[in-house]
């Protein structure tokens, strides 16, 4: 895995503590997960600023590369994790949690879960930093996905992306993502539209989700 490779995750992760850092939010620097960490791209870049990082993932040949490619030694834990939750991991327990390109690979009902376990495994004034597509274009048939139920749009899509060997990508409408967050004890504290994430066919959100402190520690 070349430099520059790994030289895009720490632009990636220094941007995005640019952001946080400019809604006037200060986290503590003890520990950080990586969920969907493929070989360690961003988990990396995250073990220069904390003191533990996880990185999890569901295919044993990532954990195995970023195992390989890990300069930063037990600060820095990979973890092989096949299960439909994070049930594996402790509530309330990082500071910082970050999953970017992964729970669009997901059926809605598994990114889901997932995101509500995001928010468990997050510490009180923690924050997590996601991104996920809420809507997509279909074209060349022009129909937008406003129109369409989402289970034949996400059925559509993944074939449709399947078909030329790309792999699936599903979504999660905006106000789900919202829901979900809400209702496993997360605040959204902004959404804002990454483009670059899957280009401008995909309505892709990334969505920044802080945990309150308890009344008494506030
Ligand atoms: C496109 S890669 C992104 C890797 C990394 N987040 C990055 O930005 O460099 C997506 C990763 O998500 C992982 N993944 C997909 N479904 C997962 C799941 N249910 N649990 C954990 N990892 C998963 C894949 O194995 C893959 O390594």
């Amino acid at each position: 895995m070349s430099e520059d490779f790994f030289r895009t995750g720490e632009e990636e992760v220094e941007l995005t503590f640019e952001r946080i850092t400019s809604f006037g939010y200060e986290i503590r620097r003890a520990s950080a997960l990586d969920f969907g960490c493929g070989v360690g791209r961003l988990t990396q870049a995250m073990a220069t600023r904390f003191q533990i990082v996880d990185g999890v993932d569901i295919a044993p040949s990532m954990v195995r590369q970023a195992r390989a490619l890990n300069r930063h030694g037990l600060r820095c834990r990979y973890f092989l994790n096949n299960a439909h939750d994070l049930k594996a991991f402790t509530s309330n327990s990082y500071d910082f949690v970050l999953s970017l390109l992964v729970l669009q690979h997901m059926e809605p009902r598994y990114s889901s879960t997932f995101i509500g376990e995001l928010v468990r495994v997050l510490a009180p004034g923690g924050m997590l930093v996601m991104n996920m597509p809420s809507q997509v274009s279909l074209s060349p048939l022009g129909l937008m996905t406003a129109a369409v139920p989402r289970t034949v749009v996400n059925a559509v899509v993944a074939t449709r992306r399947g078909r030329h060997g790309v792999r699936e990508v599903h979504r999660l409408r905006r106000e789900a993502v919202r829901e979900i967050v809400r209702r496993a004890g997360g605040t959204t504290c902004a959404e804002e539209a990454d483009v670059a994430a899957l280009g401008k066919r995909w309505k892709t959100y990334r969505y920044y989700v802080g945990k309150r402190r308890p009344s008494h520690e506030a």
